[in-house]
């Protein structure tokens, strides 16, 4: 029989303690951190649905690996394995080493980018619009209409709309689209994953108008699972075939290995172009590391080698799924708007149709993020109007598509009870949700605002 309850498919060897704060001290916690929960103290925190990235509880095999780390400069076997690692899983033979995915961003996008060159994309990741705008490209998101209506239920919300895609295409001219890149899963836009098919149909435009299609795949691994569960023709296919066939379809790769290589830092550029791997080869030498080693240190090449094989185990991947969308539902069930259907990595909640009070230039997503805090020590991140708002010429706000606020569930960190209690939260956060008033922004950078800006109560 089939048991329904999904437990955890692991035992837990070492613990690290949380603090329970009282609502007092985090109410003073966070007027410390300017209402922003970027710039709270991780022991200020009891959950922290902050990230995905970086959060991962390592598994003994990986910290097995880590005492085996061969830190030489140059050739240790802890990056010959995770070269080789790579190559098995995406098929394409270069591969460069970064410190993070941004860095493989950073290497990639300011080669190939630069003024008068355009980026297509099914949405964007915020640091991967910054280094495109930051090479003085532009980057044009053309995800498919389903996906801006957070509770229509769609099988594969992240797609890129390929009509929009074409249309892009012509008006630019396709010597000026400097690549197509398709994020599975489509974190920006909800966690949502990408068809195989969609992918397939993207690769066939590309090839069609010699456009270089690169796949960010950070977490390639979640997105196969909703391929073998959701379309049809792979239920007979493994998670890592289905993840083969996805890379086999683009030129190339980034990922941040902090997501589905289940480790705490790193990442990697994978080309199949040889002139352009130079290039960037060139630059990573300079900027991260010489070629063996890019930013990291060989115990950390060592245990995304071994997070990459974990991460495909379909228990594990059973688990990490259903255990998301066991948030998403009961919080359904309670009658919180949140993006349908379940996203792989995280439940984004409809801050916009919680608050509708609230206006938008008030931030209903940082209202949400600073009061599920002051509640339960909950920490989680706006996906909004503060991380993708604009200006107008006259200073007035342009609200993003959507504000969602975004709970990320680290792998393999948090049990089920956790998540109910941060359910619990939620209920006790919509019987006062009428009352609440929004915030104004008092300092912001130029560029990624929402890790430092600094926020006021706008009825101040
Ligand atoms: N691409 C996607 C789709 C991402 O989600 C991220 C990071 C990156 C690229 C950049 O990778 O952090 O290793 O430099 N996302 C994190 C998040 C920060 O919280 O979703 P990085």
């Amino acid at each position: 029989m089939q048991f329904k309850t999904i437990i955890e498919p692991f035992r837990i060897k070492t613990v690290e303690r949380i603090r329970l704060t009282t609502p007092e001290e985090r109410a003073q916690f966070l007027q410390n951190a300017h209402y922003n929960p970027f710039l709270l103290h991780s022991s200020e925190v009891i959950i922290d649905l902050l990230t995905d990235s970086g959060t991962s509880a390592m598994s003994s095999e990986q910290w097995a690996g880590i005492m085996r780390g061969d830190e030489s400069y140059a050739g240790a076997s802890s990056w010959l394995r995770m070269e080789k690692a790579v190559q098995d899983l995406t098929g394409y033979p270069y591969i460069l080493p970064t410190h993070q995915g941004r860095a493989a961003e950073h290497l990639l996008y300011t080669r190939i980018g630069g003024p008068g060159k355009v980026f297509l994309s099914n949405t964007h990741f915020d640091t991967t619009r910054a280094n495109i705008e930051f090479s003085g490209a532009k980057a044009i998101d053309c995800p498919i209409q389903e996906n801006a209506d957070p509770s229509l239920e769609h099988p594969f919300k992240g797609n890129l709309d390929l009509e929009m895609l074409e249309a892009q295409i012509q008006i630019h001219g396709k010597e000026t689209i400097a690549a197509v890149i398709l994020t599975v899963t489509n974190n920006s836009g909800g966690g949502q994953p990408v068809s195989m098919e969609n992918a397939r149909a993207v690769s066939g435009i590309c090839r069609k108008y010699g456009i270089r299609f690169i796949l960010d795949a950070c977490r390639v691994a979640e997105n196969a699972w909703y391929i073998k569960h959701r379309e049809a023709g792979f239920a007979d296919k493994t998670y890592r075939q289905i993840a083969q066939e996805m890379f086999g379809l683009a030129d190339g790769c980034i990922m941040s290995a902090k997501k589905d290589a289940l480790v705490n830092m790193g990442g990697f550029l994978a080309l199949n172009d040889l002139d352009l791997a130079v290039q960037c080869r060139t630059v990573l030498i300079v900027t991260e590391g010489f070629s063996t080693y890019g930013g990291l240190s060989g115990r950390d090449m060592e245990a995304i080698a071994i997070g990459l094989e974990e991460v495909f185990e379909p228990d594990y991947l059973n688990y990490r799924i259903k255990s998301t969308a066991y948030l998403a539902d009961k919080l359904h069930a309670l009658g919180i708007p949140i993006m349908r259907p379940a996203g792989g990595h995280a439940v984004y909640v409809d801050a916009r149709a919680f608050y509708p009070n609230i206006p938008l230039d008030q931030y209903p997503g940082q209202v949400m993020a600073c009061e599920l805090y002051k509640l339960g020590g909950i920490r989680c991140c706006e996906i909004g109007s503060v991380m993708f708002g604009k200006y107008d010429e006259t200073g007035k706000l342009i609200p993003a598509t959507m504000d969602l606020v975004r709970l990320a569930i680290p792998r393999r960190v948090y049990t089920q009870s956790h998540l109910d209690y941060v359910a619990e939260a939620f209920g006790e956060l919509a019987k006062y949700r009428d009352q609440k008033t929004g915030y104004k922004i008092v300092y912001e950078p130029p560029f990624l605002r929402h890790f430092t800006a600094r926020f006021e109560c706008a009825s101040v």
